[in-house]
């Protein structure tokens, strides 16, 4: 292509080049926007990816102010999240247990087209999965693996009425009922490599289940977002290498003049699959979820998943064509438009959910992949936005009429109209957005007054914190004709995408603390008389409370080296943000940090013969330096006895 040349040399500017620092900063009114008074409370929740974190950091909005990490898919030191025995279970896969993921796409749950507050989705890039965040708790409630699946990414959006979650391969793998197939030598990609587009039910409760997937040619599926209004039926998936290349991808797959958005009637293939449609074909994955009365983490194998094949059920897939190598897919506020990044291409091109339908209607084909019809491209567009920036990748909506796309390798935000689809303003970013977020953005009811840039390079906008720097976020106000920068503010991982959401929607369902009274974990300790050691074997528990500022017991002997031992630890306080630590020496796993009413259990092998010294690691109370105990540990064959005390000399 004529500009290929020219783009790729843009593309090494960017990246090898040093952009040189334009002096452009919030002004005092800037300040003002984003000031909120110590004690005061920001207006919305910033839930962001954290990308290679693999956790799910939570900003105040506008202040920038971190408020917490969520951790997902990645042990958490910092509460025990993956180390404790209890939350264990969520990261457990068919590869094992894997304790770390590339987090990408957070989505808030929504009702009839809006967010409601209950659950954040986001999805695992590196080893398929879903995770399903509760916002009463900010605890990730549920994760599902997603089988036949490669590379996560277009993943985890949802249909407006939270019916189900997406979920698409990025990389397409060979796919065969039996295993043995599966060993096919890599030049063989484009007879033995298939796609799969997951769908993946969300229960009254939150619960996940692989409904169904859709087999797919083996290209390369990127991202995702369900219709709304009239288009509410539909999701749509953008792909790359539609040339089914499986080596050097930014020359072999950057060919084709158009890749394909897939568009699936997802109500059309749930509705057939009720009747019983497709073949139940090997998949093992697993479902993992918080027992909430237990308050422990359990998994579950699941062996099959429903497959369904276009060429058997048409009308359940259309291939929309799409200039060049697309990457984001967005449906604006009204459901009419369907936006397509145009990562490598010079327009922004925009589909019309109408013309798809006539096209549909009209059997408008330009041709057909695997017995999926695709679309003619003249049929479909309805504009093509000119100007919107070199490398343009995603974008959102304000609900009154305009649209902001992130340019990457221009270094823009692109505000566009979805009436004359004309540019009307435009902003520098420093440096690389790639995602893009306004609170309710990619809602049918869009709150726009806030736009956050997600940057990928953050170069000279904070303090040199070594060859590492945090990525960089920008707050700027859309309220007015002209965007205005207000804030910028660090990142922890890499930000993908992120959703805004009303703090009110949140707020008013906050858990404060567990009931110790509904505490059914099988090894809970409610009071400090239960509170007890026992031998099993070679496996020692220990049953302990813990309440300001002592452990019940906290002198314990007869623990022997060669011993498995399980400190279950109950925190007896019921009050609002009274956790309490606990860390023995030579552990090797993380502290344990346990909220009231909740119990956490630590594993400890120790190796050497000694007494060890444990104590809380959270500062609880003018005392909490004084909350410690000691564990004697005797040889192998010692026949010192197991006891327990507490306050007794
Ligand atoms: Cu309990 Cu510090």
């Amino acid at each position: 292509m004529w500009w290929s040349v020219p783009l790729i040399a843009v593309l090494a500017l960017t990246f090898y080049g040093c952009p040189s620092q334009q002096n452009l900063s919030g002004s005092g009114d800037a300040a003002q926007k984003v000031y909120v008074a110590p004690g005061e409370h920001d207006e919305y929740y910033g839930m962001f990816s954290g990308g290679y974190s693999g956790q799910l950091p939570v900003y105040g909005l506008p202040s920038g102010r971190h408020l917490y990490t969520i951790p997902v898919f990645t042990q958490s030191a910092t509460n025990g999240y993956g180390y404790n025995e209890e939350t264990r279970p969520m990261l457990m896969t068919t590869h094992g247990y894997v304790p770390w993921d590339d987090a990408h796409h957070p989505e808030g749950s929504q009702t009839d087209g809006e967010l409601d507050g209950r659950w954040v989705f986001m999805n695992a890039n590196n080893t398929p999965r879903i995770a399903r965040i509760d916002l009463t708790n900010f605890q990730t409630a549920e994760i599902i693996e997603i089988p036949n699946s490669a590379g996560n990414h277009a993943s985890s959006f949802v249909t407006v009425n939270t019916e189900y979650v997406s979920a698409a391969t990025r990389f397409s793998i060979p796919m065969d009922e039996n295993l043995e197939n599966m060993d096919v030598p890599i030049s063989s990609y484009a007879e033995n490599f298939k796609g799969t587009i997951s769908f993946i039910k969300v229960g009254d409760e939150g619960e996940m289940s692989v409904d169904f997937q859709i087999l797919v040619p083996g290209f390369n599926y990127d991202l995702s977002h369900a219709g709304k209004g009239p288009s509410e039926d539909w999701a749509f998936f953008t792909s790359y290498n539609s040339e089914e290349a499986h080596t050097l991808l930014e020359r072999n797959a950057s060919r084709n003049d158009k890749d394909f958005i897939a568009a699936i009637n997802w109500r059309k293939a749930a509705d057939l699959v009720a009747d019983g449609a497709g073949e139940d074909i090997p998949g093992e994955h697993y479902r993992n979820y918080m027992d909430h009365d237990q308050q422990l983490a359990k998994s579950e194998l699941i062996e099959t998943v429903r497959v369904l094949d276009p060429e058997e059920h048409p009308g359940i897939i259309y291939y929309l064509p799409t200039p060049k190598s697309p990457h984001g897919v967005d449906v604006d506020p009204t459901g009419r438009y369907i936006v397509a990044g145009g990562k490598l291409s010079s327009v922004l091109p925009v589909h019309s959910f109408e013309k798809i339908q006539q096209a549909i209607e009209n059997e408008d084909y330009e041709g057909e992949i695997d017995g999926i019809p695709v679309l003619n491209y003249e049929s479909i567009v309805q504009a093509e936005v000119e100007n919107a920036g070199i490398g343009t990748l995603h974008t959102e909506f304000d609900g009154n009429g305009y649209a902001y796309t992130t340019a990457f390798i221009s270094s823009e935000i692109v505000k566009w109209s979805l009436e004359t689809f004309e540019v009307v303003d435009r902003i520098d970013t420093y440096y690389s957005p790639g995602h893009l977020m306004i609170p309710g953005g990619d809602t049918r009811n869009p709150d726009g007054k806030y736009l956050v840039a997600l940057n990928k390079i953050t170069k000279d906008r904070y303090l040199p914190t070594g060859p590492e720097l945090f990525h960089s976020a920008q707050l700027i106000d859309i309220s007015g004709d002209k965007m205005e920068l207000l804030l910028d503010f660090p990142t922890d991982g890499e930000p993908h995408y992120a959703q805004g959401i009303r703090a009110d929607l949140i707020v008013d369902n906050q858990i404060r603390f567990y009931e110790l009274e509904g505490n059914n974990h099988p090894d809970a300790t409610k009071t400090e008389s239960e509170a007890r050691v026992e031998r099993d074997g070679n496996d020692v528990h220990v049953y302990m409370t813990s309440i300001r500022s002592h452990f019940t017991p906290d002198n314990i002997e007869g623990v022997k080296v060669g011993d498995t031992v399980y400190f279950h630890l109950t925190n007896i306080e019921q009050d609002w943000d009274v956790p309490h630590g606990f860390a023995v020496m030579g552990a090797q796993t993380s502290e344990l940090l346990v909220m009231p009413g909740e119990t956490r259990t630590l594993e400890w092998k120790p190796k050497k013969v000694g007494v060890y010294p444990f104590y809380c690691t959270d500062f609880c109370s003018a005392l909490h330096q004084e909350m410690q105990g000691y564990v004697r540990v005797s040889p192998e064959d010692s026949d010192v006895a197991i006891s327990y005390r507490t306050g007794t000399e």
